[in-house]
């Protein structure tokens, strides 16, 4: 019998790119799966109707909602990208899918997408190196205060203990490259960079520098693929307290980035300097950035130690590394031109 996927977030960066990916499948357990994308307003059910599958309109707030999308959909896999910081949208999905399987008798699987800045100490954790082996839960609930992304990461595992649900926590890092989906295709970081920049004629820089982790798209959605996939064949994998997925491919020196950014907007005349300068200071940043003030510092100017090795175990590997991201920067811009259409809500109850 054909297992039931629900891609949340569908119309966004991640999920619509996720999407084009199990879409395009040609082999595999993938191929076998029904797909069902939930997306929030009519416009999106329009726009993501020509792919042929079931396209929702769901507020993933609403409780009854959504129980009704999964038990109506005999929904068997979650993939959420809808919110890595809201902890109800994440609780009702597994919620309802604690009652799917109870009502089969079988497995009900939920894939979820953190925020790799949790695991830096500009984002609140410990200094050194972090692995997705390590205890992650138990720190990440020692220390989680009033941090809206660790407390959801914490309810996925609890609620999905509570629901008898095996989950996954694919923890992102900054993502670049162009979406795949029929919605958003920028992502947040550069795109921000860029189209501020173009703004202010000038790009600007962080008065530290910073060497984050990063993965181009293409990479993340494979992962999704590999995860996704191992559920659908009943594989196992890490999951709960041990699923964790640290997503990171490579990392992307931050002032070097900003200065190749500088060069290729003033090739093309969009800046009036080929080098990036200093923010007058954070507040200025997160309002010109559009990103809020709390998390301003950890967005701009983290590192961390992230070790991946969780995702190795399942077959990931990276195609994207740091020298071919920083020989395509000019991609970056060049996607900000052509797709900069539709506006991130991403931090609008933040
Ligand atoms: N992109 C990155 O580099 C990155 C890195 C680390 C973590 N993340 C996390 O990954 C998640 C997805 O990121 P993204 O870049 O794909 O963001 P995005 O483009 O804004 O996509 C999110 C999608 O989810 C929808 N959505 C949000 N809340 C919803 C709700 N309550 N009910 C129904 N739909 C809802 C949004 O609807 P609207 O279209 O109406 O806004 C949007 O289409 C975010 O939580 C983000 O923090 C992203």
């Amino acid at each position: 019998m054909s297992q039931n996927i629900l891609i949340t977030g569908a119309a966004g960066y991640i999920g619509g790119s996720v999407l084009a990916a199990f879409i395009s499948q040609e082999t595999g357990a993938l191929c076998t799966a029904t797909l069902h994308a939930a997306v929030r307003s009519d416009e999106q059910v329009q726009a993501l109707s020509k792919l042929g599958i079931n396209i929702v309109k769901v507020d993933l707030d609403d409780e009854g909602a959504v129980r009704d999308v999964v038990l109506n959909n005999k929904i068997d896999i979650v993939v959420h990208t809808a919110t890595s910081i809201l902890p109800r949208p994440a609780a009702h999905l597994i919620t309802a899918l604690g009652e799917r399987r109870k009502a089969t008798g079988g497995h009900a699987y939920y894939i979820h997408t953190g925020i790799a800045t949790m695991y830096s100490v500009e984002g609140g954790w410990k200094d050194g190196e972090v692995r997705d082996t390590d205890a992650i839960y138990e720190y990440d609930k020692e220390i989680e205060g009033m941090n809206p992304a660790r407390q959801t990461s914490n309810v996925v595992v609890e609620q999905a203990a509570i629901h008898g649900v095996k989950s996954f926590n694919i923890v992102l890092p900054q993502i670049y490259g162009r979406g795949t989906g029929e919605w958003r295709k920028l992502s947040v970081n550069y795109p921000a960079f860029i189209r501020t920049s173009i703004e202010h004629k000038i790009v600007h820089k962080f008065d530290v520098d910073s060497n984050p982790p990063a993965t181009h798209i293409s990479d993340i959605t494979t992962l999704y693929t590999l995860l996704t996939s191992a559920c659908l064949q009943g594989t196992p994998i890490s999951s709960g307290r041990s699923g964790y997925y640290f997503a990171v491919a490579h990392r992307a020196p931050q002032y070097l980035v900003m200065d190749l950014l500088a060069r290729g907007l003033h090739e093309r005349g969009l800046v009036s300097s080929p080098t990036a300068r200093v923010w007058p200071s954070y507040d200025a940043a997160a309002k010109a950035l559009g990103w809020p003030a709390l998390y301003i510092k950890a967005m701009g100017t983290f590192s961390g130690e992230l070790i991946p090795v969780n995702p190795g175990k399942v077959g990931w590997r990276p195609q994207w590394d740091e020298k071919r991201f920083l020989e395509n920067i000019d991609e970056e811009i060049d996607a900000v031109k052509e797709l900069d259409t539709v506006k991130s809500t991403l931090f609008a109850n933040v």
